[in-house]
């Protein structure tokens, strides 16, 4: 018989079944199919925010079928038993609204940029780091994901002012830290994650500036001196006792790709850390929708599709593809043209529906401000849209000189 269960439940010799169940709407179902050998197994599947499963309790049944196929009818019956049961883990967020935390976030993001501004001077002039600056930001960017995800991230992807690989660091931060809140980690790990983000590129103030701005390919040897920065980050804050050993790790292994192909070790799957894993996904769409001193950067829809098709190459699927849902195909301070031509800025994604964010309408077809209304397009609260509205696509709001960061307060 189908069951669905918590992965709290899940013990050693059970049978999980893949029910072939879309993971945008079920983002925390585990679904690789298999019996469950370890107790280390299960440690896995819950450290990586999974939270539920369905499982197959005729083993007999398994041998004789190998090519067993759910119908919708038996999983929409294994969900209804499921919820009948107890409801099930979902991670919930946004206890505080974005137009409250904004503020608050503002500081915590200007004092990440002072705070790594700082570590990253300390180890280009070779003075001992003092990493309590750093930690402090950490704690503070896990506090305010935690109360409200969106207002950080949207802040960072604002944010153009200072140096790229200032702004770049604390980007990782604010996403790896987002990131792991959404997986439902603890903010214990929330915070090593936004330490792990801020400081994952700090060895880059040892390489030579004009290798890492230079908008030609560089030699095999001078790409061969850039990629020994993730170690070089290791070096310089492994003499502090302050981070812990898995913090390092993830640092160590931020280039490391899922097939293999990434840099230092070469390191394939699952041999690739969690936060290794996790700093990967957020570092490239942090890279690829900020502007660098050799790249425009690309709108984060684009990017997103850039790396979904890099998924199980570069990156392990299941997880960029949460990570997708965590953000929303359009995150929060995003200018979005509507269906009906108007303008809107989206101020919250909704995890359960990426592409039905809440908005709110401040611009006529024109680009003329107009009164604004708020819609949330999943229509699970507020106003309905009156008329059929979707998001037709996102606009570069700096090329019509709009400061959509206005329109959240
Ligand atoms: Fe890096």
């Amino acid at each position: 018989m189908l069951k669905k269960i918590r992965v709290f439940d899940l013990q050693v010799g059970m049978y999980v079944v893949d029910t072939g169940l879309s993971w945008l709407d079920h983002p925390y179902l585990y679904s690789t199919e298999g019996a469950i050998e370890s107790e280390e197994s299960i440690k896995a599947i819950r450290a990586e925010g999974f939270s539920e499963v369905f499982i197959e309790t005729d083993r007999d049944q398994v041998r004789r079928d190998t090519q067993r196929i759910y119908d919708k009818a038996t999983v929409d019956r294994a969900m209804a038993d499921a919820l009948r049961d107890s409801p099930l883990f979902m991670p919930t967020n946004k206890c505080v609204p974005l137009a409250s935390e904004l503020q608050t976030a503002g500081e915590i993001h200007s004092r990440s940029l002072t705070s790594l501004r700082y570590a990253m001077e300390a180890v280009a002039s070779g003075v001992p780091l003092e990493l309590q600056h750093s930690l402090d930001a950490a704690r503070d960017i896990a506090a305010s994901v935690s109360r409200n995800r969106d207002a950080l991230i949207c802040l960072s992807r604002l944010h153009d002012a200072g140096g790229y690989h200032i702004r770049h660091g604390v980007g990782v931060s604010v996403l790896a830290a987002a990131f792991g809140d959404f997986l439902g980690l603890n903010r214990t790990q929330v915070t090593e994650l936004a330490v792990a983000g801020l400081l994952h590129d700090v060895g880059k103030a040892l390489t030579p500036r004009d290798l890492l701005e230079r908008p030609d390919k560089l030699s095999d040897e001078e790409y061969q001196r850039v990629k020994r920065h993730p170690i070089e980050s290791c070096s310089v804050l492994s003499v502090n006792a302050a981070l812990p050993a898995h913090v390092l790790r993830g640092i160590a292994e931020h280039h490391e790709r899922h097939d293999g192909s990434g840099y230092p070790r070469g390191l394939k799957g699952p041999e690739q850390c969690f936060f290794g894993r996790i700093l990967a996904i957020a570092d490239v769409f942090d890279a690829l929708t900020q502007k660098r001193p050799y790249k425009e950067r690309l709108l984060p829809d684009k990017a997103m599709s850039v790396m979904y098709a890099l998924r199980g190459r570069d990156f392990e699927p299941a997880l960029l593809e949460r990570f997708i849902k965590c953000l929303g195909v359009y995150p929060a301070g995003s200018l979005v043209r509507m269906s009906t031509g108007e303008y809107a800025v989206v101020s919250e994604s909704n995890p359960d529906t990426p592409l039905r964010p809440k908005i709110t309408v401040v611009f006529d077809q024109d680009l003329t401000p107009i009164h604004p209304v708020s819609v949330d397009l999943s229509g699970k609260q507020g106003l309905a849209p009156a008329r059929p509205l979707e998001v037709a696509g996102v606009v570069d709001h700096r090329a019509h000189g709009i400061q959509t960061g206005e329109h959240l307060l």
